[in-house]
C-alpha cells in the first residue's frame, strides 16, 4: 500500500461567474491551477440571494464535461436541445458538452441558502466533437457507502472498493474513468480507500478540519489539495468532523487551450468553436438525454 501524500495546495479565490454569481474557485483559478483531466472546481455557497439570484443565463460550452452537484437550494437548467431539469439538494447533473450546446442554470429560489459545486472535466481530443449529452441524477439514485466507523461516502462517479465490497456510482465507463466521492467524516474518523495508481487525484475540504495521508498534513479549508501518486487515499477528520470531495481521473496528457467556455487542444479549434457558436451551430445540434439506471 502506497498512501498518497499532499503534494500541492490550490487555495480557492473569490470569483464571479454567469451574470454575477459569487463563488470560490480553486482549480481553474489560473491556467497553471489544473489537475489533468480536471480543469476547474467552483464552490458556490451563500445565504444572501444577491450573491446568486442572477444565475447563469444562456451560455455555450464545447470540448469537455460539466458536473453540477447541489448541496442546498434549487436550480433549473435548460438547454438548446429543448431539455430541462431541476436540481435540488443532493442532485447531480452530468453534462457532456462535447461538440457543443447552449444552456442556462437559474436559481429557483429567492431566499435561503444556495450551495453546491461545479466541476469541469476535460475530454480527450478524439471525443471533443462527439454529440452533446446529459443526465440528471436524483439524490436517491446516488448510493451512500458505509466506509468504516463514522464515515459515509456518496459515490457519484466510479466505484468505491472497501473490505471486498464495491459501491458503484451512477456514472461509469468514461475514458477518464473518474471517481467523484463526497466523503462525510464524524469527529476523528478516518477514511481510507484505494484509488487507481496513475490517476490524478485531489481533495476539496469544504467543512471541518481535514488531515491528509500518513503524515496527517493539514489541508486548508476550501482549498484543493492535489495528491502525489500512490494507490491509496487516506484522510482523517478533526474534532468537529469534516466533509471532503475526493476526485480522481485518468490524465489525458494533451495540450489544453481554453477560451472562456470552450476547451480544445489547439488555437485553431478554439477559433472554429467561436465561429460555430456565432453561426448558431451549437444551438442547432441535438442534446441527448442519458437515462440513469
Ligand atoms: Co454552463
Amino acid at each position: 500500500m502506497n498512501v498518497r501524500k499532499l503534494d500541492r495546495v490550490i487555495p480557492s479565490v473569490a470569483a464571479s461567474d454567469g451574470a454575477g454569481v459569487k463563488l470560490r474557485r480553486s482549480l481553474g483559478s489560473n491556467p497553471h491551477a489544473r489537475h489533468d483531466p480536471f480543469l476547474m472546481l467552483d464552490e458556490f455557497y451563500s445565504d444572501d440571494p444577491d450573491d446568486y439570484l442572477a444565475g447563469f443565463p444562456s451560455h455555450p460550452h464545447r470540448g469537455f464535461e460539466t458536473v453540477t452537484y447541489m448541496l442546498d437550494g434549487h436550480m433549473r437548467h435548460e438547454d438548446s436541445g429543448g431539455n430541462r431539469g431541476d436540481l435540488g439538494p443532493g442532485d447531480v447533473q452530468w453534462m457532456t458538452a462535447a461538440r457543443g450546446l447552449v444552456h442556462s442554470e437559474m436559481p429557483q429560489q429567492t431566499e435561503g441558502r444556495m450551495r453546491g459545486f461545479q466541476l469541469w472535466l476535460n475530454l480527450p481530443a478524439r471525443e471533443k466533437m462527439k454529440p452533446a449529452a446529459y443526465c440528471d441524477i436524483p439524490a436517491a439514485k446516488i448510493p451512500v457507502a458505509d466506509a468504516g466507523e463514522g464515515v459515509r461516502v456518496k459515490v457519484i462517479a466510479g466505484a468505491l472498493a472497501q473490505d471486498g465490497k464495491e459501491t458503484k456510482g451512477p456514472i461509469e465507463g468514461l475514458s477518464t474513468d473518474p471517481r467523484f466521492f463526497d466523503v462525510h467524516l464524524a469527529s476523528k474518523a478516518v477514511f481510507e480507500a484505494p484509488v487507481p495508481a496513475g490517476h490524478n487525484a485531489f481533495l476539496y475540504a469544504y467543512e471541518g478540519e481535514t488531515f491528509v495521508g500518513m503524515e496527517r498534513q493539514k489541508l486548508a479549508h476550501r482549498a484543493a489539495g492535489l495528491l502525489a501518486q500512490g494507490d491509496t487515499v487516506r484522510i482523517e477528520a478533526g474534532d468537529g468532523g469534516a466533509r471532503v470531495l475526493l476526485l480522481a481521473g485518468r490524465p489525458i496528457r494533451e495540450p489544453v487551450v481554453q477560451y472562456g467556455p470552450f476547451v480544445m487542444s489547439t488555437r485553431e479549434e478554439i477559433e472554429q468553436a467561436v465561429r460555430d457558436y456565432q453561426a448558431g451551430a451549437m444551438t442547432r445540434d441535438p442534446v441527448r438525454r442519458i437515462r440513469v439506471a
